[in-house]
């Protein structure tokens, strides 16, 4: 199964995203990065810089669910 989790380099993704990776999920971290990106690198761990509100530029493809925690 395979997530995108937006906002993922934030303080819940940092925690949440390698839980993910530990349980056998496939990760797909969307973030714009304003804080960096302090995720470790998995081989089931794709890490895209962007912007949630460029509808068209967030990845979607062989998405099963969303983790949604981007904000400001
Ligand atoms: N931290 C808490 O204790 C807590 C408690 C309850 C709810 N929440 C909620 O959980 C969510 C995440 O919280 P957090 O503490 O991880 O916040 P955070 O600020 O640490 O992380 C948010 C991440 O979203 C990214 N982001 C912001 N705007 C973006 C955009 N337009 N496109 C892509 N990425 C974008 C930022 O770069 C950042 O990495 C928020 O909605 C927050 O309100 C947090």
């Amino acid at each position: 199964m395979n997530l995108l989790v937006t906002g993922a380099c934030g303080y819940k993704g940092s925690v949440l995203v390698p839980k993910l990776l530990a349980a056998g999920y496939g990760v797909t971290a969307f973030d714009i990065q304003w804080f960096g990106n302090e995720l470790p690198a998995h081989d089931r761990l794709t890490v895209i810089a962007g912007d949630v509100r460029d509808v068209h530029a967030v990845p979607l493809e062989d998405v099963d669910a969303i983790i949604h925690l981007a904000s400001v």
